[in-house]
Order: C-alpha cells, then structure tokens, then sequence
C-alpha cells in the first residue's frame, strides 16, 4: 500500500482506551469533518458498546459544510448524536457539554428511580492522532493542559478535570488508530494531517489531492494559483515511470504552478517538491477553501 499507518504503540494504546472506557459514562469521539470515515476506529463501537456516544466532526471550519450536514445526519441515523465543531475557535464547546448530559438523561434517570443520587457525567475524549483531542480538552477544561502530540501516554489512576459542576472529562485522551482500510483511507489521513508527512511520497500525495480536486472541486486550483484546469482525461501509461493511473492533467497542473510560482530547481527544471509542499500546506490550513474527502456512503 502506497500509505502506511505507523504502527508503534498500537496495542499499548488500545489496552488504554479499553481500560478508559470503562471508568466513564460517555465515549466522546472526535473524528476530522474532512473524512468521517477514514479518521474513524471501527474498532471503537465494539469497545464502547453499552456506553453512551458522541461524535464531533472537529475541524468543520476546513470541510465543506454541505457535506458535514450530510455526515451530521448520517450518524445521527445510526442513533449517535453528532456535533460539528471548530475547537480552535471554540466553536460548540458549550453545546458538547449540553449534549454529554442529554445522553446520560436517561441513564441517571434510571439511577434515581433506584434511590442513588446523582446526576453526575463521566465522559472521555478519544480519537486517531491530530483530530484535535488536546484542543478540545484544552477548551473544555478552560487551560492549556493536555498535551499535545500523539503519544498514548493515558489515564493511570484517571485525572479528571471538572467541566462545571455535574460534568468530569478525563484529562487525557484516549488514542485510537485509524482503521486503514484501503488506499483512500491512507490518501484521506495523509492529506489531513493523522500521518506523519516524513513517511509519504508527498508529491504523489499533492498529485493525488490535484486530481481528486479537479474531479470533485473544478475552480479551486484556478482561484488560489490561477492555473488552468482543463481536462484532458489522460493517465499515465504501464510503461512510464509514474506510478500507473496518475493523471497526466495533474502534473501538467503541477508543472503550471512551479511556473507561476517560481518554483524552480538550482540548476533549472520544475522544483515538485516545493509545489507539492505549497499545495498541501494551502490545503491543510483552508486557504483552497472548505474541501471535504469524503461523503457518507448511502444507506440501504
Ligand atoms: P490531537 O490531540 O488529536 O493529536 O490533536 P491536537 O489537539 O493536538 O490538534 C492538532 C492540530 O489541529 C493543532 O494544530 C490544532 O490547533 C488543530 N485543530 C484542532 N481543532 C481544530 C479545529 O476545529 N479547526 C482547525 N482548523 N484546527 C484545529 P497544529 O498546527 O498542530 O498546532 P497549533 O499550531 O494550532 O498549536
């Protein structure tokens, strides 16, 4: 497979997240609004069966928001309540904590019926790397205390931070790995972020994203580097030397923004490396605009 998942501390991890889970009352999900799909573990709905649920579509502020809603309502479909949200700004911080006490209404309902008083919450964040765990606890908790970075250093003993007075989240993620089920999961994780760029092909990977853009977003590459996009449908043959399928259309536009930019090598020639680090960095920060991977696949 072209991208490869780490899989350093996989089990070590996961033995964290099942011994998390079992000391709180909600599972909070968060998975990348991008790609739903592809940021998921489809693990975690066995590890968190019998515990009330929440997805976040984080990062909402990055993806198309047409599609968010489609996603939205696709798991909230599958009986999970589902919030998008942009945790840099904070956007939907305090509609989370409305919602973590909503799923648990019944549940403590059910508990004062038996004479236990409470009406306490016990919830935590889990998720694949750079989702946005550590900024949403960040924000939940008010303070810069979760650290940041992917390692699943978890939850011996369970830290937990009051989130107003009926509400504790554990202080530290729990880290999933993504399910890596095909190529276009890998492509989807690479492009935003979950996996590490040292260990991709990155201007495969900013042709891929070229082509996917001018299949499924035409305009946005001649709005942000005024190249043109004109298709050509022609792919790479067996006999050259890139890889089989690349779309010829997408060097070409490669090639055209080298041009524009100025993007040349010392000793002359097209420099992709610089492109292709520009074009992902443009993608990854929005500045080629609200861009969703992926849809929800229908439904039967
Ligand atoms: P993790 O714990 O799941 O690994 O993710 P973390 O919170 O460390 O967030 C990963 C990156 O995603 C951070 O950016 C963070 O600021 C950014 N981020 C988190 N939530 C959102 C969101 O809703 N929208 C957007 N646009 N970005 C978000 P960074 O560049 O790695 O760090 P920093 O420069 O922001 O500190």
């Amino acid at each position: 497979m072209k991208y490869q998942w780490y899989p350093g501390h996989m089990a070590k991890a996961r033995r964290m997240m099942e011994e998390s889970i079992r000391l709180v009352d909600v599972v909070i999900e968060i998975v990348d609004a991008r790609c739903p799909a592809s940021s998921r573990n489809p693990d975690i709905d066995r590890m968190a069966a019998g515990k009330g649920r929440i997805i976040i579509l984080n990062k909402a502020d990055l993806a198309d928001p047409a599609v968010t809603a489609r996603w939205s309502a696709y798991f909230e479909d599958d009986g999970i309540p589902c919030l998008s949200a942009d945790a840099r700004r904070r956007v939907n911080v305090r509609a989370l904590t409305q919602m973590t006490r909503k799923v648990c209404e019944e549940r403590n309902a059910r508990l004062r019926a038996k004479g236990m008083k409470t009406d306490h919450v016990r919830a935590m964040i889990a998720g694949i790397p750079n989702v946005g765990k550590s900024t949403w606890i960040n924000s939940l908790s008010g303070r810069a205390s979760a650290k940041t970075g992917n390692k699943p250093g978890v939850t011996r003993g369970g830290q937990w931070i009051a989130v107003g007075s009926t509400f504790e989240l554990l202080d530290t993620p729990g880290i999933l790995w993504p399910g890596m089920d095909g190529e276009q999961t890998g492509r989807n994780l690479a492009l935003t972020g979950s996996m590490r760029d040292e260990v991709i092909n990155i201007e495969e990977l900013a042709l891929d994203l070229i082509t996917f853009l001018l299949k499924s977003y035409p305009g946005v590459l001649t709005a942000r580097y005024g190249i043109d996009e004109s298709e050509t449908e022609e792919t790479a043959r067996d006999d050259m030397i890139l890889r089989p399928g690349t779309s010829l259309n997408a060097i070409r536009c490669m090639e055209d923004i080298c041009t524009r930019r100025a993007f040349v090598r010392k000793g002359g020639g097209v420099d992709f490396d610089r492109a292709a680090r520009a074009i992902l960095d443009d993608f990854r920060s929005g500045r080629l605009g609200k861009i969703s991977l992926e849809k929800p696949p229908a439904k039967e």
